[in-house]
């Protein structure tokens, strides 16, 4: 491997590193839709893709648009990006690796090497955790904007979010009618590659998921004097319906359910809960899966609600299909590795990406990067240097055999 591969790779895990410092939580790594430390990292990256010799806009739905100087709108344009927020204290790469590769690529290449022009993309919003439904910056991309009107928990809606933010687009939030294929980089955020002991993988597919925000309804009273047969007890009904969440999942490898947030009303230790609100987060590879486990625990939920005089209601935040990636443009990610050395066999991703929402439109491919130890969503996400490096030549090798009549 070239030493200006290994300087590029160390370069890359630097800046992840730097960028998780900013963060609009001291002493963690979070990062939101248009919050403070969005702005903060928007800046930082989009000098970063400057010195790459790029030229930065951000479009109406801040999402970060990068182009070599000069490129004429004819030009056919592969676009490279991922998502620069984050989960609650996150790791430093889930999102803002693909990023920083894509910038690190546009570096090393020389102008006009290929014959096309790459833009990077960095969306604004991926993970959905300001307003519950994600792919903010992906959607506004392809014309399927989420409502303005859906509001974050301060009761602030989308629509005034993007206009305190107050920042100037100087692009449009559409997809420019050039661009002919779609490529993520991103960690694995699973155990698959390292137990293979493979530091690469391209995506077959990602995972259909299906998120709901579920509110039981019972009835608050006095924790010491209300008898237990008496009692219409929200927390108790969602309680049950968890556990038998958990089992339905258990006995579907394929289908991973949870339940993330939980909030008990009024959330004192002497009172019964009246209220709760919890969110579902709910996958499978198969759609027709997904769909068969939410027929059942939905009756479920209404089963463990009626048996103590609560209520459930639910609200479909997401539902999304599972999403083949686009066949060549994979086999194609597949050879440039083999051509590196590398076994990039596909894999089916359980995580959601901006690949899958960019495939309703044009071809969409993903490298994964192997995760050490399988960990993601936490500080102790990491990535591994040389795989880093193996990524780069494996992206340079696709760019350099790929022509835009290949998207
Ligand atoms: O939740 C996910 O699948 C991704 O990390 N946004
Ligand atoms: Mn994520
Ligand atoms: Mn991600």
């Amino acid at each position: 491997m070239s030493a200006g591969l290994r300087v590029a790779a160390e370069r890359v895990l630097a800046q992840c590193r730097q960028l998780a410092l900013i963060t609009d939580v001291p002493g963690q790594t979070t990062r939101t839709f248009l919050s403070p430390a969005t702005r903060q990292a928007q800046t930082l990256v989009a000098g970063w893709m400057e010195a790459a010799g790029l030229v930065v806009q951000t479009d109406a739905i801040g999402n970060l648009r990068a182009l070599p100087r000069g490129v004429a709108r004819s030009t056919p344009r592969l676009l490279i990006g991922s998502h620069l927020d984050t989960v609650r204290n996150a790791g430093a790469y889930d999102g803002v690796l693909g990023v920083l590769l894509a910038v690190a690529l546009c570096a090393l290449l020389a102008p006009g090497e290929v014959p096309f022009a790459i833009e990077v993309i960095a969306f604004s919003d991926e993970e959905g955790v300001r307003f519950g439904r994600p792919f903010l910056g992906s959607l506004a991309l392809i014309g399927e904007s989420v409502p303005g009107t859906v509001a974050d928990s301060n009761g602030i809606t989308l629509a005034d979010a993007v206009a305190r933010f107050g920042h100037q687009p100087t692009a449009s939030a559409t997809l420019d009618a050039a661009a002919f294929a779609y490529f993520e980089f991103h960690i694995e955020q699973g155990p698959l590659l390292e137990a293979e002991q493979r530091p690469l993988a391209a995506v077959s597919s990602i995972a259909g998921q299906t998120r709901q925000r579920l509110t039981f309804r019972g009835q608050a009273n006095h924790a010491g004097t209300t008898p237990m047969h008496l009692r219409h007890d929200a927390l108790a009904a969602a309680a049950q319906w968890m556990v038998e969440l958990e089992a339905r999942a258990l006995a579907d490898p394929g289908l991973m359910a949870n339940v993330g947030s939980i909030e008990a009303l009024p959330g004192v230790g002497n009172v019964v809960p009246g209220e709760v609100i919890l969110s579902l987060d709910l996958r499978h590879p198969e759609d027709s899966a997904r769909h068969a486990a939410l027929d059942a625990i939905t009756p479920a939920a209404h089963q463990a609600a009626a048996r103590r005089g609560v209520s459930c209601s639910m609200e479909t935040l997401l539902d999304q299909p599972a999403v083949l990636m686009d066949e060549a443009l994979t086999a194609a990610l597949v050879r440039a590795a083999g051509q590196c050395g590398y076994d990039a066999r596909p894999l089916v991703s359980g995580a959601g990406h901006d690949a899958m929402i960019l495939a309703r439109r044009i071809p969409a491919a993903m490298l994964f990067l192997r995760t050490p130890a399988g960990l993601s969503h936490h500080p102790d996400e990491a990535v591994l240097a040389e795989d880093v490096e193996a990524a780069l030549a494996t992206g340079l090798a696709l760019l350099r055999n790929l022509s835009p009549s290949q998207g």
